[in-house]
């Protein structure tokens, strides 16, 4: 039965939550339910790739740098050392939500061992894209180069520009790098851009830094609660994911310990988010799209279009491999399905219970993008709903082929439900199952 072996899953001391899926399963929603009774939320990884829309009353806001947990007066919200920062949007969010009457003064921390993410960065996620024989379709944030920059040990750090001139000195290295790199790429090294406009906000930074694994640490030891909020999703991970179509960092639950230094005992609650359909954006297979018709019917329905780039995202059927694996991967202990709303109209749902490969039957989430590309998915058809979910708020407001849909993912997901949402508004969640 829907939701009963997970109870306490969204009452951990420490809690992460993560995509299951290509991203925008609607973690920022996840989070945004969850923050209300946690102290802190920290973001693991990921930069302004990241598009966190959530809803409060008649708003709508899309976060890309800062965590979800933003919009809560009164939580502190912190950067780990595993996320990439893009300064200029950070404050430039920051701006807003306080032009928004959100105070965010004192609340945001950032961790002196982030990477930075600069303009240059940006001009060679472009200038590589462009050049690539198979583009990946990146948001063209700069997460790549900045996350390249960071295992070749040239990255600039938070840290380093802490001190102007030591900043000015590694923000200059960097720039050369990349003047370097781009009249390789066929680009024009002046897209590089100057050191000014790339130090711009420093000087904001010092108010900010702070000892996130120290901060959370300290936390979890007097008893208050932590979330740990993922960006993109499994199958976007670097290791993990559909290769080469994925983000540059590790987005799995394993990351968020290294991510935002703590270790992974602190750990005792994963929460995993589905859309209760599939979507993605960017470049790479997708094996349960939908035709051209449904494609069209539920991105319109669903709102799928990127919250970064606005390009539209590609839809299909909920494909249950992709998040039996996330399952397994990310060490889940419930699942929140999301959007459950959007699928109100349709006669039938289909649901991906398996992939065929070349004859072969029960072929798991593969490790190639051309095996991925060349699965067959193993349908079931399911009867619809053909009503309104948007106002239940318990398991039991659901229309009965709802609750038949949910227990069918459960089931092939093999992890308790713990949360469903039914609409953008915050309100709108059951998380009484
Ligand atoms: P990058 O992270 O900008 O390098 O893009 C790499 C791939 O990840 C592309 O397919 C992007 O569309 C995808 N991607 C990155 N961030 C997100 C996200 O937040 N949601 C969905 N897809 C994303």
């Amino acid at each position: 039965m829907i939701g009963r072996k997970a109870e306490g899953a969204l009452s951990g001391a420490c809690t992460v939550v993560v995509g299951c899926q290509w991203g925008d399963e609607g973690k920022g929603k996840v989070v945004d339910v969850l923050a209300k009774d946690a102290e802190l939320i920290a973001r693991y990884q990921g930069g302004a790739n990241a598009g966190h829309t959530v809803h409060v009353g008649d708003r709508q806001v899309v976060l890309h740098q800062v965590p979800s947990g933003a919009l809560h007066p009164g939580k502190r919200c912190l950067l780990g050392n595993g996320v990439v920062v893009d300064l200029g949007q950070l404050f430039d969010e920051l701006d807003e939500l306080d032009a928004r009457g959100i105070d965010t003064s004192g609340r945001i921390g950032l961790s002196a061992r982030a990477h930075v993410v600069f303009p240059y960065h940006k001009a060679l996620d472009a200038a590589t894209e462009e050049a690539a024989h198979r583009k990946i379709g990146t948001t063209g944030k700069g997460i790549g180069p900045a996350y390249e920059a960071k295992t070749a040990r040239r990255g600039v750090r938070v840290a380093d520009l802490l001190d102007p001139r030591r900043g000015a000195e590694v923000v200059e290295r960097g720039l050369e790098w990349a003047r370097r790199r781009l009249a390789l790429l066929g680009a024009d090294p002046a897209l590089a851009g100057e050191a000014e406009q790339a130090i711009r906000v420093a000087d904001r930074l010092p108010g900010l830094v702070a000892d996130v694994g120290a901060e959370i640490a300290d936390a979890l030891a007097g008893g208050r609660r932590v979330l740990l909020e993922g960006a993109q999703g499994t199958a976007l991970d670097v290791d993990h994911g559909s290769y080469p179509f994925v983000t540059s960092s590790n987005t799995t639950a394993g990351a968020a310990a290294v991510g935002v230094a703590i270790g992974p005992t602190a750990i005792d609650s994963v929460i995993g988010v589905v859309k209760a359909y599939t979507t993605r954006v960017g470049n790479g297979p997708l094996p349960t799209a939908f035709d051209p018709e449904m494609d069209e019917r539920i991105r319109e329905l669903g709102g799928e279009y990127g919250a970064t780039t606005g390009r539209p995202r590609r839809c299909g059927w909920f494909d249950a491999p992709v998040a039996a694996y996330a399952a397994r991967v990310n060490g889940l202990t419930g699942i929140a399905v999301t959007k459950l709303d959007v699928l109100d109209t349709l006669a039938e749902v289909r649901i991906a219970t398996g992939y065929r490969l070349g004859g072969e039957t029960g072929v798991a989430f593969p490790a190639t993008d051309w095996e991925l590309e060349g699965v067959e998915p193993v349908y079931e058809t399911l009867p619809g709903w053909r009503s309104a979910t948007t106002g239940a708020r318990r398991l039991r407001d659901l229309p009965r082929q709802a609750r038949s849909y949910l227990e069918r993912i459960e089931e092939l997901v093999g992890t308790p439900i713990a949360m469903v949402s039914v609409g953008t508004r915050r309100s709108q969640v059951i998380t009484e199952l």
